[in-house]
């Protein structure tokens, strides 16, 4: 049994809390990676009491030198942490305590409510930066890989069924749509990250003259003019959670988005298609089939996806109950973000390793991608541009598949006399349909596949990347 009564907020009690309640409640274990933001936070909050004349310039200069020097202890790892100050922000005002008597003053005119508020707002700013410089890193792989395949072909799949042939740039290129979309995702975050909770105390603010735009400013919680953003309600500020609920949702959608690349990829590896072969340095052998070469990276990334999507649901079932405003459930809040924060951003570098180093097997593609009925669609808009219903046409094109099926050959060796009876507007040119360069020369709107479309695309992308 404890029974010092605790430090910081003792006063009241007569004993300290059990060992056991100590373990169970610190949470200093994994909010200590919060410490470089708290002591930021530390440095603002007491220049702000300074200026305000709650604190002494002698105060302040002590105080910062002793953050400082706490700042560095920590980077070189040099620093107890102790879980009987229970979270991040105790033990560094108790480690500062040590350092100078003016520390006592540090914790004026605020609460760890509004503390932890602001240091997770600075990480959420710091993390998402850091998701889309890797983000922005695979995207420039996916690029390179698609621009030195745009004349490689494949089928491509709806319902894993063969259904109309594609070049790998334009798949690819689908996977950067949906990257670039997560960049979005997480600069969205980071914008409403931007705003400072500070000074909204344990949930009703201070009656002490604080200057809320001054430690708005000093932490960068500032517009692109570098006006203050300050947050416009105390109680809203200590009991939200939506940015954790937001980040964790931006990982899950990346990650999910990393698990369909992986997912694709281990098709297109497998025996049966054997479009890719994939690098050394990403896969694994067997400890018994001599064989084997697997593709685990891609594996472990569709499993991390797993964990990063579970990460989100488990803080939505913690947030969605809480009256406000702060309850202690809500200290359970960091280990999902931290989790899904470094499970991306290691999963970014795996896929972005494992995709570099991709080769495409040019005989396998061709020879999925030579089977005419993936133009059998093609064929139909021929009948229709020679003025036949879709319908109608649809239905010739359906007869035509059935005929092949049951001579057994292919689609276009179905013989002329045979395949004309189907239809009056069947004339001797159908055959020239089943042309790969001309399915895709015909395809040349905006967002299909065709050469000179995915050329656009991919200067469209590398320009916006540069
Ligand atoms: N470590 C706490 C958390 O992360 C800080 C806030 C504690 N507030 C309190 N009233 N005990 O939630």
């Amino acid at each position: 049994m404890a029974n010092k009564a605790q430090a910081t907020w003792g006063g009241r009690f007569s004993k300290g809390p059990a060992e056991l309640m100590l373990a169970f409640s610190e949470s200093v274990s994994f909010d200590k990676r919060l410490a470089p933001y708290d002591i930021e936070v530390n440095k603002a909050h007491t220049a702000m009491l300074q200026s305000i004349g709650l604190l002494t310039k002698k105060e302040l200069r002590e105080i910062h030198k002793g953050l400082a020097t706490l700042e560095k202890m920590i980077a070189k790892g040099e620093l107890e942490w102790k879980a009987e100050f229970e979270d991040v922000h105790m033990n560094i005002e108790q480690a500062l305590t040590a350092i100078t008597p003016a520390a006592a003053k540090m914790h004026t005119a605020r609460s760890r409510n509004d503390q932890v508020a602001t240091d997770v707002r600075l990480f959420f700013k710091d993390a998402c930066s850091q998701v889309v410089g890797k983000l922005e890193t695979l995207l420039k792989v996916l690029l390179s890989i698609a621009e030195k395949n745009q004349a490689v072909f494949i089928p491509g799949y709806t319902h894993l069924q063969r259904a109309q042939p594609v070049s790998i740039a334009h798949h690819l290129l689908a996977y950067v749509e949906m990257f670039g979309r997560d960049v979005k995702r997480f600069q969205e975050v980071l914008e409403n990250a931007n705003w400072c909770p500070l000074g909204s105390g344990a949930i009703a603010g201070t009656t002490l003259p604080i200057d809320r735009e001054f430690t708005a400013k000093a932490l960068g919680f500032v517009d692109k003019r570098g006006r203050p953003q300050v947050t416009r309600n105390s109680m809203d500020s200590v009991a939200d959670r939506d940015l954790f609920l937001d980040f964790a949702h931006a990982c899950s959608v990346a990650a999910t988005h990393i698990s369909r690349v992986a997912e694709d990829v281990i098709i297109w590896n497998s025996s049966e298609f054997g479009y890719v072969e994939l690098p050394d340095a990403f896969c694994t052998g067997s400890s018994l089939m001599p064989q084997k070469k697997n593709p685990d990276s891609l594996e472990i990334l569709r499993g991390k996806s797993g964990r990063i999507i579970g990460n989100e649901q488990s803080l939505f079932v913690m947030v969605k109950g809480l009256p406000l405003t702060y309850n202690r459930d809500l200290q359970e809040d960091k280990p999902q973000v931290f989790d899904s924060f470094d499970q991306l951003m290691i999963s970014l570098d795996v896929l972005a390793g494992t995709v570099e180093g991709m080769e495409f097997r040019l005989n396998k593609c061709e020879a999925a991608v030579s089977d005419p009925a993936l133009l059998a669609t093609d064929l139909a808009d021929y009948l229709v541009e020679k003025g036949v219903a879709f319908r109608d046409a649809h239905h010739v094109v359906g007869a035509l598949v059935a005929l092949a099926e049951k001579l057994e050959c292919p689609l276009n060796e179905v013989p002329n006399e045979k395949a004309k009876a189907l239809h009056p507007k069947m004339g001797d040119d159908w055959i020239s349909v089943f042309d790969l360069a001309r399915a895709m020369k015909v395809r040349e709107g905006i967002g299909m596949p065709g050469p000179k479309q995915i050329r656009k695309q991919l200067t469209r992308w590398k320009k916006q990347l540069a």
